[in-house]
């Protein structure tokens, strides 16, 4: 066992599979109390199982480590406070939340029903809202701890998966909330954007991206929670196997004021093409070049 994380406790929400189980397995490996949440669903979010979480419990303790099963749902409020309260019932603090749980429905835009958006947005970033919630709350009192939320590259945009795409842009704008409205108290708020072989990866073209193991996004995630990451918030990490980015802060690229008449329609279109014009989107050239391919090869 290592000893970055001694003393700390975390709580790891999908800590029962792929990365969140990584993740607390590596936490506890590096010498913190787990507690392990996952509510043991389906890749859709059916199906409810708590032997899921047990399991990692189960894995953790064979391992020498101290760990404590929660096999809640994060998208309710009564469930981000559990986990955080079985935190402090059972190892008196909670140091860092790490909120992994999350769910696919995916439909192109105009095909999708509520019940499509509304369980991947609920599960994804109201989930990481909960927890956050019931961490904060403890860690500004404490003076210290540190938040850390899953998002993905396709918070840029997603051809099928408008619901999964705008949560994970969702999570980025909270996780930056939360850096600026903690960081006078010691808490400290950042995000990480995964590409790893589990489950919910598996339909991706491994040809497209560069992918990695669960044990690398755990690594990474280890060192955010530890105390060499203290300065670290407010930002944006992609792991995917054997690299590590981060992305930029948003911004305004380019702008232009209106002169004294002010603006009109006509004034816009004669002025804001040349002076402001778009910012190209990678995304939608990748996009358009794969369906160029495609038409190519039905040829
Ligand atoms: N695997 C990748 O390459 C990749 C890429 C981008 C983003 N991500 C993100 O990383 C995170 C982990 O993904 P993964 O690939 O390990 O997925 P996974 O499906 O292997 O694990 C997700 C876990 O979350 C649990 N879960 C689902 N709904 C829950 C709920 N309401 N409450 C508690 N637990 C719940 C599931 O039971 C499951 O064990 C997700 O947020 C995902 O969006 C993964």
């Amino acid at each position: 066992m290592g000893n970055f994380l001694a003393g700390k406790v975390v709580a790891v929400t999908g800590a029962g599979r792929g990365i969140g189980r990584a993740v607390a397995l590596a936490c506890a490996q590096e010498g913190a109390k787990v507690v392990v949440n996952d509510y043991g669903v389906a890749i859709d979010g059916a199906g409810p199982s708590s032997e899921v979480a047990e399991a990692v419990v189960k894995e953790i303790e064979a391992a020498g480590g101290t760990a404590t099963a929660v096999a809640d749902d994060v998208s309710t409020m009564a469930g981000g406070q559990r986990i955080v309260d079985t935190a402090l019932a059972q190892y008196g603090r909670i140091d860092g939340v790490v909120c992994v749980a999350g769910i696919l429905r995916e439909r192109m835009l105009f095909n999708m029903s509520e019940e499509e958006w509304d369980p991947v947005v609920a599960t994804h970033l109201k989930g990481t809202f909960t927890v956050f919630r019931a961490a904060a709350a403890v860690m500004r009192r404490q003076g210290s701890g540190t938040l850390v939320g899953f998002t993905s590259g396709n918070h840029q945009g997603s051809v099928s998966q408008a619901n999964y795409s705008a949560a994970k842009g969702g999570i980025i704008s909270l996780v930056r909330s939360a850096a600026l409205g903690l960081h006078k108290y010691g808490v400290t708020a950042n995000a990480v954007a995964p590409v790893a072989r589990t489950r919910m990866s598996a339909n991706v073209p491994m040809e497209l991206t560069e992918i990695g193991e669960p044990e690398d996004v755990a690594a990474f995630v280890v060192y955010l929670l530890s105390e060499r990451a203290r300065e670290v918030t407010g930002q944006v990490y992609t792991v995917a196997g054997p690299k590590i980015a981060v992305w930029a802060q948003p911004g305004e690229l380019r702008s232009v004021h209106a002169d004294e008449g002010g603006w009109t329609p006509e004034r816009v279109a004669e002025v804001v093409p040349g002076a402001v014009g778009v910012d190209p989107m990678p995304l939608l050239a990748q996009v358009s070049a794969m369906a160029a391919a495609a038409r190519g090869a039905k040829r």
